[in-house]
């Protein structure tokens, strides 16, 4: 990797050297209340999920970036590798942790520009309205960093922020979150939470600060594995934080203990609604940037928040069922089951009952899971088909175990009293012994089509 500072900036960099089915451009003006959605969507539903550079936003100078996490190869890029080495190298680099460095306001161009008090209007902003319902225009793509009042321990995360008003913000904090478990302590001892909001960085940070880590772990010490480098931070103008110095947009402000306000409803990962609110209030009094920043928008409820939401958190429950089966090979959790609800693990069995093992694993390492399969190293997993094919051919009835009412997520459409669910794990991995002789055509592997069929 060169030296130069990584930012959104450097990776947009490497997205236009890539081909239309990974990169396009938008010169059109479109509008940021559905328009360009609608756009995303419509690609989307012909299986086409490129990421998006929306030059000319309605109603804004600011370029918007919309989609980029909807591809593993794109997320494999933001780590520097191909895409068959995308796991792999998450899972290895998360343990790495590098502490960030800290840098001088001259150094950080996220400082060019400072808005302070009555000159912030956050909807002069290009945050796009989603879908139909949603409650209006949501900044999705912002990285609140916060600061455990006990242990001084930094905690960031991605967090759906609608804007309510010129220098508000509503915020929901799920009840499993780090952010919520640390407000409450704020809320405890009746002070405002400080917040900073950093909106448009590298790739790499983002999957770092999302990874499933302990409070006690500095999450930007992971992003700073991913990036494989110390992150520039830099401090807050008025808030004892400090945010990515190469950021495009932070907004600093706080929540006060006491203040709700309905929030809500937006499109969720879940493909559903995600449920109004009395939810804490955000105040906004300060905004750094750069000049000319750039628009981060993830696309809320579609495969852009399901992927970015559901890898990072791969590397926690692949430690996990390492420790049921050393020889774990690929874990992945498909869109198809929205990046949170089915976990796909392939490993080489060694013996009967391991895969069950693995899945319980699975289960306990993360409790938004609702259905683990397991299959043999043979079988791709990032082929739906190909782990249908393997619960019809290697799995019987009573290959499916269920586990009654264990925690699952109140985002859940069918969630039972809240957040309870029954979760299944399944075993669709061959048996040891007298699992029949497999076709094959000699030569498959090796024949050049193109011999034969040169157009092909
Ligand atoms: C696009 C996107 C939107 C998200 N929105 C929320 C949200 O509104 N509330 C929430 O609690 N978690 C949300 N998450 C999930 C959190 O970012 C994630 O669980 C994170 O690890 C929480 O960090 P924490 O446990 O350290 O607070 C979202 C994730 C993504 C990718």
């Amino acid at each position: 990797m060169s030296d130069e500072p990584l930012s959104l900036r450097t990776y947009l960099e490497q997205l236009r050297q890539l081909p239309p089915t990974e990169f396009v451009r938008v010169e059109k003006e479109i509008s940021p209340v559905h328009e360009a959605c609608a756009l995303m969507d419509a690609l989307e539903k012909q299986n086409r999920r490129p990421a998006f550079l929306f030059a000319n936003v309605r109603g804004s100078a600011l370029p918007v970036v919309s989609n980029i996490f909807a591809s593993r190869r794109r997320m494999a890029l933001a780590l520097g590798v191909a895409e068959n080495q995308f796991s792999a190298t998450l899972f290895a680099r998360e343990a790495q942790r590098i502490p960030p460095e800290i840098v001088a306001a001259s150094a950080a161009p996220v400082k060019q520009v400072i808005w302070r008090d009555d000159e912030i209007d956050l909807r002069r902003f290009p945050a796009f309205t989603h879908h139909a319902d949603d409650a209006g225009a949501y900044i999705t793509g912002g990285l609140m960093a916060i600061r455990d009042p006990e242990t001084g321990v930094r905690n960031v995360g991605v967090y759906r922020h609608w804007i309510s008003s010129a220098r508000t913000l509503g915020i929901h904090l799920s009840e499993s979150s780090h952010a919520n478990l640390i407000y409450a302590k704020y809320c405890a001892r009746r002070q405002a939470m400080p917040v900073a909001i950093t909106i448009g960085y590298h790739p790499a940070f983002y999957l770092g600060v999302l990874s499933f880590v302990g409070l006690e772990v500095d999450e930007v010490e992971v992003a700073g594995a991913l990036m494989q480098r110390p992150v520039p931070l830099v401090p807050c103008e008025t808030v004892d934080l400090q945010v990515p110095a190469h950021a495009e947009i932070v907004l600093e402000g706080f929540i006060a203990p006491d203040e709700r306000a309905a929030e809500g409803p937006i499109g969720e990962y879940s493909g559903t609604y995600g449920y109004q609110d009395a939810a804490p209030v955000i105040r906004i009094h300060t905004i750094t940037m750069r000049r000319d920043p750039i628009w981060l928008d993830i696309f809320a409820g579609h495969p852009d928040h399901q992927l970015l939401g559901g890898t990072p958190r791969l590397a926690s429950t692949y430690r996990a069922v390492r420790v049921a089966c050393p020889l774990v090979r690929e874990i992945y959790m498909p869109t198809a089951g929205v990046g949170r609800y089915i976990c796909y693990i392939a490993i080489k069995k060694r013996f009967e009952g391991e895969a069950k093992n693995v899945a319980c694993a699975a289960f306990g390492a993360d409790p938004f899971i609702k259905y683990v399969v397991v299959v043999d190293e043979d079988v791709n997993i990032f082929d739906d088909s190909e782990v249908l094919q393997a619960i019809a051919l290697r799995s019987r009835a009573d290959s499916f175990f269920m586990i009654e009412r264990a925690k699952g997520h109140s985002t859940d459409p069918v969630a039972l009293d809240e957040y309870l669910t029954h979760k299944i794990g399944i075993d669709a991995t061959r048996p040891l012994k007298g699992y029949p002789k497999e076709i094959a055509v000699p030569g498959a592997e090796t024949i050049n089509v193109k011999d034969y069929l040169p157009e092909f």
